[in-house]
């Protein structure tokens, strides 16, 4: 790769050309339940931005840049007052929009509030979620995306930081591959049960699979033949511009999205979204056969209000991310580490806080994360040259189109035929009209 793709695809602050690119979508910020009506601000780094986050009397959510517009004293010391945020250098009042609404110390004879404004963010919410658009203030945000597990009341949403650029915390999630060594390298076939959803993976770690460009982003569609002759397909998708949908759930019942959100070049927060029929992550819920578990759960440091202090995991770079030499000889994990999650966290942080891509060889296997990096880099140059931009950004529908999972299909049927099929049967979630703000 040359090293101006690298550089383009990977840098997200202002004026950058992904970054640019990002703030054309509405943007994942943090969970609802992360701001309590005149509660405490909170910080918020987003695309290399410091902000600051506070919900209202009325329980809006304001998203603004942390230094106050009149001297840049941090609004975060604020004081979350009756509807706005207090600066507590000279007083001045802002509500959700960043409109000055009150300037005590400049006699009011000046009037000079009406002059200022706090630079505010569009901010929504749904199911859970708090959406930021950090486009141009004078055009009016497009309309929220249909992600479709975003749709789904009382949906599950986590969090998760990786201390990496957002770019390859993302690949990890479209490297098919990776699953039968990182994961299960250390399984054989008959140390599960015959109908482990594992099982095809440890039989054959060389899988095969098309990859498709589509108009939310990218898709790929893993496939085996099974026993009895069935095709066994294991979908997922990239979607514009940071999120993907795994294969692990069954494709018909449930919907998962999970955006990468960059918070800077070298920070990335996750946000994992389920919904419908919970049959629990395979990964949790299912042992081997001699009824060991195959994987422990992970822990969170303590949330703090450093500018990176939400959703990290203990186990990070400072201890080796847990790393148990023991583990990975005696063939408990094949790397050491109890947790899937955290052997993901492990393997692409471990890669440096932004991947030197000419060191890389991408193989054939790779093709799916060579298409999706093609594809982002012709989108945010597209838009950077004409203002073009992919149909998901003012068409929120675009992204219905996405479903991940794995399903059963006739064997020789093309991939676009088997996965029209299955969204055709599968059940499905619509947007309701609730955002606020
Ligand atoms: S710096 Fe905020 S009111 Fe003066
Ligand atoms: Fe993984």
């Amino acid at each position: 790769m040359k090293a101006q793709d690298s550089t383009d695809l990977t840098r997200v602050g202002p004026g950058t050309v992904m970054g640019e690119f990002m703030r054309q979508y509405w943007i994942p910020a943090a969970l609802s339940s992360e701001l309590q009506a005149d509660g405490d601000p909170m910080r918020l780094m987003l695309l290399g931005e410091k902000l600051v986050a506070f919900r209202d009397s009325q329980g809006c959510v304001g998203i603004f840049d942390h230094r106050c517009p009149h001297r840049c004293a941090s609004l975060y010391l604020g004081r979350n007052e009756e509807s706005g945020i207090r600066c507590v250098y000279h007083g001045w009042k802002f509500d959700v929009r960043g409109n000055c609404v009150d300037m005590p110390n400049v006699p009011a004879r000046q009037e000079f509030k009406d002059k200022v404004h706090a630079k505010a963010y569009r901010t929504t919410e749904r199911n859970g979620l708090v959406w930021v658009y950090m486009g141009r203030q004078q055009e009016s945000p497009p309309p929220l995306p249909n992600i479709e597990a975003n749709l789904i009341p009382g949906n599950e949403i986590w969090c998760l930081q990786r201390e990496c650029n957002w770019l390859q915390a993302l690949e990890g999630d479209i490297d098919t591959s990776h699953v039968g060594f990182l994961h299960v390298g250390m399984l054989k076939p008959e140390d599960l049960d015959d109908d482990h959803p594992m099982r095809p993976t440890v039989i054959n770690r060389a899988p095969e699979y098309e990859v498709r460009n589509t108009d939310w982003g990218t898709m790929y569609g893993g496939f085996r033949t099974n026993d009895d002759g069935q095709m066994s397909w294991r979908v997922a998708h990239f979607m514009f511009p940071f999120w993907t949908q795994t294969p692990n759930a069954r494709f018909s019942s449930r919907a998962i999205a999970r955006a990468w959100v960059p918070m800077d070049d070298h920070h990335s927060m996750l946000f994992d979204i389920s919904g419908g029929v919970d049959e629990g992550n395979p990964a949790y819920v299912s042992k081997r056969r001699n009824g060991q578990p195959l994987y422990e759960k992970f822990e969170y440091e303590p949330n703090t209000n450093d500018w990176h202090g939400r959703w990290r995991c203990r186990d990070r770079a400072h201890n080796d991310w847990g790393l148990d030499r023991q583990s990975q000889r005696d063939g408990t994990q094949y790397t050491g580490i109890g947790n899937i999650t955290i052997q993901d966290q492990a393997v692409t942080e471990s890669m440096g806080p932004i991947t030197d891509h000419d060191w890389e060889h991408l193989a054939p296997t790779d093709q799916m994360i060579a298409r999706t990096r093609r594809r982002l880099l012709l989108a945010a140059r597209a838009y950077r040259d004409s203002g073009e931009l992919p149909p998901g950004a003012s068409d929120p529908d675009t992204f219905m189109g996405a479903r991940a999972g794995s399903f059963l299909f006739a064997p020789d049927a093309p991939l676009e035929q088997a996965y029209q099929a299955q969204l055709e049967k599968a059940v499905r979630w619509t947007a309701q009209p609730e955002e606020r703000a």
